[in-house]
């Protein structure tokens, strides 16, 4: 399986327009610690690209990955489509930047799909210029996709719904879903979970034979958003596990067989958006790295 790093960020990116945080700043300063709201691409047979994820940012996330440039002819691409975990805005703003496409394949589960039809309105939006076509995220069991070599499946992990769909109706409650991917022509499993609000049952099931796993890195420690003054909820409290501290991840995710095992979607006020910072050396030294932006993985 081959995937690419096209983000790492959460929402705001790293530096946030409207921050002045030391992360945000020193990464004003040096562009090489900037970091994209966070996305994966994952080849999917035959060159063939899906984004999971579609932020802000896809632009130019694919101008930078040399294997999402469009061609050969002039308006061939090799992207095939979008895959959303989650409805939330820095996941899905990118859809409508992909407007000059001749139409948008975007795979969802009903309550994502609901949010982005009946919240956003993008259906009714992007009408005019690439025509939306919906697939369903299977939940309950894998499929392939696409007929391809690759076998998709969300995971449940909670209802934490976007606030702008806080009253919306919906077919379904897989709000936020885990993406499991299997490759049939290697056996290779990735899971990309970049929102955690709780740690289910049904994620330790999909993780036990991974190889490659991203985690929801956004906030290092629980009172991290208070410390930094932009909310009064804790990590916990806005939807995300903590890597450190009581119901942090980086116990679970050290105790697991994955060789590689990411953390990304990292708030601007996270330690490790510093590359010198002493987390990283505890992340490692529990088998665990902070995703790179653009890396290449091959499983
Ligand atoms: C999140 O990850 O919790 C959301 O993207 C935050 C938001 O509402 O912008
Ligand atoms: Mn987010
Ligand atoms: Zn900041």
């Amino acid at each position: 399986m081959r995937l690419l790093t096209l983000g790492t960020a959460a929402g705001g990116g790293v530096p946030q327009w409207n921050c002045a945080c030391p992360g945000c700043a020193a990464a004003r300063a040096e562009p090489a610690l900037r970091r994209r709201h966070a996305s994966i691409a994952v080849e999917a047979g035959g060159g063939r690209w899906y984004v999971v994820n579609a932020t802000p940012d896809i632009g130019e996330q694919i101008e930078e990955c040399a294997a999402l440039h469009p061609g050969p002819g002039r308006r061939d691409t090799p992207v095939a489509g979008v895959i959303l975990t989650d409805a939330e805005l820095d996941h899905t703003l990118g859809v409508p930047r992909l407007r000059e496409a001749s139409g948008l394949r975007i795979v969802a589960t009903g309550a994502v799909r609901a949010a982005l039809s009946g919240g956003l309105r993008l259906d009714r939006v992007l009408a005019p210029y690439a025509g939306l076509s919906w697939t369903a995220l299977p939940v309950r069991r894998p499929e392939a996709l696409d007929g391809g070599p690759l076998e998709i499946q969300g995971i449940r992990i909670s209802g934490k719904r976007p606030r702008y769909a806080a009253d919306l109706e919906a077919e379904d409650d897989a709000w936020v879903v885990a993406l499991r991917v299997r490759d049939r022509r290697d056996g290779k499993v990735l899971v990309y979970a970049p929102c955690l609000a709780g740690w289910p049952a049904g994620l330790d099931d999909a993780l036990r034979d991974a190889d490659c796993v991203f985690v929801d890195g956004t906030f290092w420690d629980d009172e991290e958003p208070r410390r930094a003054g932009f909310t009064e909820r804790t990590a916990t409290g806005m939807g995300h596990l903590p890597i450190t501290g009581p119901g942090g991840t980086i116990d679970r995710l050290a105790a697991l067989p994955a060789a590689r095992r990411l953390y990304t979607h990292l708030n601007n006020t996270n330690r490790l958006v510093d590359p010198g910072d002493a987390g990283h050396r505890r992340l490692a030294a529990a088998g665990i790295e902070a995703a790179r932006e653009g890396a290449v993985i091959e499983l």
